[in-house]
């Protein structure tokens, strides 16, 4: 979706910065050290500290909802203990501010406690079992993946009412759309009871929120690892790079970033310690280069740099391997109907200036206009398109109430599970990622899933009686329309990178696609892991984030299922 490039025009860098209230790294060692909080690093630090191993878990971001301190709120919000992450009225805002980004990784993300789990619209799926089966490698396949499911579902419900008086709210254009749809015979669906439904389907948008906050993994995860002892959390704090002697990591560099942010190298338990990262596709591969680890081409790059030029780890020892080669996104187009029954509310003016009513309401009852997601998501369906390649395409069309007029509603076209068109990242010299190859309508059956799929859906929308289109036009073929659209990160982003580290037993080092093995242990090393959107080989069916917490599950499961390294199978210089 073109939903922006919104970047901190003044953001620090993160190299080299010093502030007073920086703790320096004690001598304290960790069985593991995960590297970022988002997604992926919060239910891997929690499932290995419920084993009963010492985990440290370390943010580059601040703390981001009410409960873990943040403090970023509108005024209104004074007082409460709650923040711009904690109210669904209010997730719009990052478009508006673009507070939080992360300034040095190119696309949208969440540099923030939670990382894209506190910055997101919380939407969240069950994934269909192809997004396992088709994309994933033996071990990982969906009945792999099953008790891993159920448990994340368990600690993580989601629900598609939001408001705690258990109604649902400014439900106009869903009634207009969800009208249409069954008239073009699509079926309603709940769907997380409904997994594999997804072709000709639609439901209402479920979403990790609870008592009419964000919930997810912030609120259940995170909060019992960080009840234990055996547990410890930095903020603030962004890893620089891993330490190693050949394969083996002993621990991780750590520069301060300000509030109660620590410095310093951070040591894992000599012998049998372990890394994770879990930094997000970007952050992690950012991380793998610093480290010395990816295609030597750009390994040279950060050879070449200003910042890690003198420091970096020697050319004998760095590790080829394919990192940022295979990413994918969802393709996000937009298209737009207007309708005279859609009604817009002003998400964007309830940060300085709620609706009185809705902000009491929200405020003393959990309930509300401000207990939908802003900017008013749904209904959410589901298509297939079958490829002229025989390949099948899953597509999630995504409407919301915004657009060119009051009555206008966005519907995004999620082109996603099936598609075989990848992009490719890098780093520049001030060690910022960038998107060199976007992941878009590479392939032509790609693209004809695309056409095919809004062709259809133009049709099924036509049956809305009273729709008007923007965009396509009426006259507006559905192929010119798809081709307009230019297949680069600004037009198409869709904010669910993934694949910079792909999962499978196809080495790397030796002309596969896998930067990590079925262990999600990175191949060349013998401790260091990564646990995030990173390993995914190919993009979900939907929002990716149900996925990544069942994936690191069960990358919990299998870490911890390893034998430790010998002690002496050290990698001598
Ligand atoms: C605006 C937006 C909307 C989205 N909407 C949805 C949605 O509704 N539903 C859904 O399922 N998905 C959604 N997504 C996608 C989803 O949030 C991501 O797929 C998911 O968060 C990725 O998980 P991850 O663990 O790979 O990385 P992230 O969640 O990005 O976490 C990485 C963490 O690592 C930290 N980090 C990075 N580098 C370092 C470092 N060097 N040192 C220390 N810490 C570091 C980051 O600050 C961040 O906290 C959305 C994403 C965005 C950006
Ligand atoms: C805020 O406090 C209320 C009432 O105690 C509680 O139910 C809620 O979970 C808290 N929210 C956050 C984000 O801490
Ligand atoms: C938040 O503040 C409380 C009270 O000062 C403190 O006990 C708690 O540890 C803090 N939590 C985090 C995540 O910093
Ligand atoms: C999806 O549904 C359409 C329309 O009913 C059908 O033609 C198509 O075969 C289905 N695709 C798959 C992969 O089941
Ligand atoms: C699409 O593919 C599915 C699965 O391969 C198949 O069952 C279905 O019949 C195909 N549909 C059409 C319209 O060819």
């Amino acid at each position: 979706m073109a939903k922006g490039l919104l970047f901190l025009a003044a953001a620090a860098s993160l190299t080299g910065s010093t502030f007073a209230a920086c703790t320096p790294a004690d001598s304290k060692t960790y069985d593991y050290i995960v590297v970022g909080s988002g997604a992926g690093g919060i239910v891997v630090a929690d499932k290995l500290s419920e084993a009963g191993k010492s985990v440290l878990l370390l943010e580059r971001g601040p703390p981001s909802t009410g409960k873990f301190n943040g403090t970023q709120k509108p005024s209104w919000l004074s007082g409460t203990n709650l923040t711009r992450y904690d109210v669904p009225g209010l997730f719009n805002q990052i478009w508006a501010d673009g507070v939080p980004s992360c300034p040095d990784t190119g696309v949208q993300a969440g540099c923030v406690l939670g990382g894209g789990v506190a910055v997101n619209s919380a939407l969240y799926w069950k994934p269909h079992p192809d997004d396992w089966d088709v994309n994933f490698p033996t071990g990982w396949k969906s009945t792999d993946m099953a008790k891993y499911t159920d448990s994340v579902f368990s600690r993580i419900p989601g629900t598609y009412i939001p408001s705690k008086d258990g109604k649902l709210y400014l439900q106009q254009a869903y009634d207009t759309v969800s009208k249409g749809l069954d008239s073009a015979g699509f079926k309603y669906v709940v769907a997380n009871d409904a997994p594999t439904s997804k072709n000709m389907s639609y439901a209402h948008p479920a979403f990790y929120i609870a008592n009419g906050e964000r919930h997810g993994p912030l609120r259940s995860y995170l909060e019992t690892a960080y009840a234990r002892s055996n547990f410890a959390l930095y903020t603030d704090s962004n890893v620089r790079r891993v330490v190693r002697t050949g394969g083996h990591v002993t621990g991780v560099e750590v520069q301060c970033n300000g509030g109660n942010g620590h410095s310093g190298t951070i040591n894992v338990t000599p012998g049998t310690g372990r890394v994770i990262l879990a930094a997000g596709t970007f952050g992690t591969a950012r991380l793998l280069f610093r480290s010395g680890i990816g295609p030597t081409d750009i390994l040279n790059v950060v050879k070449g740099s200003s910042t890690d030029g003198s420091t970096m780890i020697s050319t004998d020892q760095w590790i080829n391997l394919p990192v940022g080669s295979n990413v994918n996104d969802h393709v996000g187009t937009d298209i737009q109907i207007s309708h005279p029954n859609v009604v817009n509310y002003d998400f964007y003016g309830a940060w300085s200036n709620p609706v009185s009513a809705d902000k009491d309401a929200y405020l003393n009852k959990r309930s509300g206009a401000l207990t939908v997601v802003a900017p008013n998501l749904g209904p959410i369906a589901w298509t297939m398109v079958n490829g002229t390649d025989g390949k099948v395409r899953h597509i999630q069309w995504q409407m919301r109430v915004e657009g060119r007029s009051n009555t206008a509603m966005t519907i995004t076209q999620y082109l996603g599970m099936g598609t075989t068109s990848r992009g490719k990242i890098d780093i520049q010299a001030n060690m910022n990622t960038r998107v060199v190859t976007a992941p878009y309508l590479r392939d032509a059956a790609d693209k004809q899933a695309a056409i095919d799929g809004l062709e259809a859906m133009r049709g099924y929308l036509s049956k809305i009686s009273g729709v008007s289109w923007i965009t396509p036009t009426a006259s507006q073929t559905s192929q010119a329309f798809i081709n307009s659209v230019p297949a680069t990160v600004a037009s198409r982003n869709s904010n669910h990178w993934v694949g910079s580290a792909t999962i499978g037993s196809d080495d790397g080092r030796t002309g596969g696609k896998a930067v990590v093995d079925l262990d999600t242990k990175v191949y060349g090393t013998d401790n260091l892991f990564v646990v995030d959107a990173s390993i995914f080989p190919g993009i979900t069916t939907g929002n990716p984030s149900a996925a990544i917490f069942i994936a690191a599950e069960k990358a919990a499961d299998r870490i911890l299922a390893l034998a430790a390294p010998a002690q002496g199978r050290r990698f001598k210089a």
